[in-house]
């Protein structure tokens, strides 16, 4: 049997592995292990992803918890280094950009271990984001490299990586999408936070370059205080914003918003409810661009650039400057266009089966 550690840090993580973790369970093959860093470690961020995806509960918990950037990839090398060499893998398998993804594909290389990386390829060109930093370095350095669109093919190319190394496989976010739809109805949360269905937007925000910085949040809030009163919108807050909203000073003006119906972080099936039911979704996250491409939601992504251009091209996905006039003018003209936004290619549930195939084929 090949033994496979998954590795589990954060939020975007587990929605990813758990297709991947499921397929390798009821493979011949694959015995699969789960390490979960603990980068996101409150019951929100963490937990109740386990319960909603149906994830075991991890073989390992490494427990490094929030930090700077060095202190929270090296508590995690230090701490995935012993799991290693307890296990010695014969494959460590890490997903999407976040620094345990990092940390791990690090560690397990310099240990002669093969790493495969899934979400490969996608890249900003934005040096600024710590995410594009962890997406070169990881793709560097992994054995095998599973890429979710086109654009992903074409990045690793110029960067020169062999071609024997990349599978373009489809997008395990959209395998778990799909896996929950039915499920996620079973979730009252419209009702909870008292929404009608298709009439409502849905907001996320949690990118440093957008809530660390004053003039930025200022801006997105004070678009969003027009917009809440075009439609009611529910924010779901990550708790690195909802600590900056209180630091920064904006409590009140949100506080004055009465279209604005604030929730803590929201399991997955809740957020998927969430997004199913909306009428247009504003974000600044990674997965929630592909996720509302799939689901044909408009979206708004408040960012200068996306490492995920398919969601743009084919999908229902457009960009927008940080600017209360910028944003506020998007959403005037959301619902202008006409719908024709395609599903991209291999975004059709089947991309774990495939990875865990070519696992089983490569990997001796
Ligand atoms: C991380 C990822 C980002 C991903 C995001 C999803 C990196 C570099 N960033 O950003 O790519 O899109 O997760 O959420 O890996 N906190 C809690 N409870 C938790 C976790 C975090 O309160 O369970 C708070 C802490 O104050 C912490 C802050 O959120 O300092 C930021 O957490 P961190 O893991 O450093 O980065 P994220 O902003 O969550």
């Amino acid at each position: 049997m090949l033994k496979v550690i998954n590795v589990v840090g954060a939020r975007p993580n587990f929605m990813k592995i758990a297709p991947l973790h499921k397929e390798m369970v009821s493979s011949l093959k694959i015995k699969p292990i789960l390490v979960h860093t603990g980068q996101h470690y409150d019951q929100k961020m963490s937990k109740i992803f386990f319960d909603d995806l149906g994830l075991p509960k991890p073989d390992f918990y490494l427990g490094v918890g929030s930090a700077s950037h060095a202190q929270q990839t090296s508590k995690i090398m230090v701490e995935f280094e012993k799991i290693l060499l307890e296990i010695s893998p014969d494959l460590v398998l890490v997903v999407g950009d976040v620094n345990s993804t990092l940390a791990c594909s690090l560690v397990a290389s310099k240990l002669n271990i093969s790493v495969a990386h899934v979400e490969s390829g996608l890249r900003s060109f934005d040096r600024n984001m710590p995410e594009e930093i962890n997406r070169i370095i990881t793709d560097a350095i992994s054995d095998h490299l599973f890429v979710s669109e086109k654009s992903g093919l074409i990045n690793l190319q110029n960067e020169g990586v062999k071609k024997d190394k990349v599978h373009f496989v489809g997008n395990v976010m959209i395998d778990s999408l799909i896996q929950n739809l039915e499920k996620c109805e079973d979730s009252d949360i419209i009702e909870q936070v008292k929404l009608d269905k298709a009439n409502y937007g849905v907001l996320t925000l949690h990118r440093p370059s957008n809530v660390d910085n004053e003039e930025s949040l200022s801006q997105i809030l004070n678009a969003i205080d027009y917009i809440q009163k075009k439609i009611p919108i529910v924010f779901s807050v990550h708790p690195r914003t909802l600590n900056n909203i209180s630091k920064m000073g904006f409590q009140i003006l949100i506080d004055n918003m009465k279209n604005l119906k604030l929730i803590g972080p929201a399991s997955y099936l809740d957020f998927m409810k969430l997004m199913k039911y909306s009428k247009m979704i504003i974000t600044d996250s990674g997965g929630i661009q592909e996720e509302s491409t799939y689901l044909k939601i408009p979206c708004l992504t408040l960012r200068e650039n996306t490492e995920r251009p398919v969601t743009i091209d084919v999908g229902t996905n457009q960009l927008v400057d940080i600017s209360a006039i910028e944003i506020t003018k998007a959403y005037e003209n959301l619902f202008s266009n006409s719908n024709d936004n395609k599903i991209p290619e291999l975004w059709d549930g089947l991309a774990s089966k495939r990875i865990v195939e070519i696992i089983e084929k490569k990997i001796n």
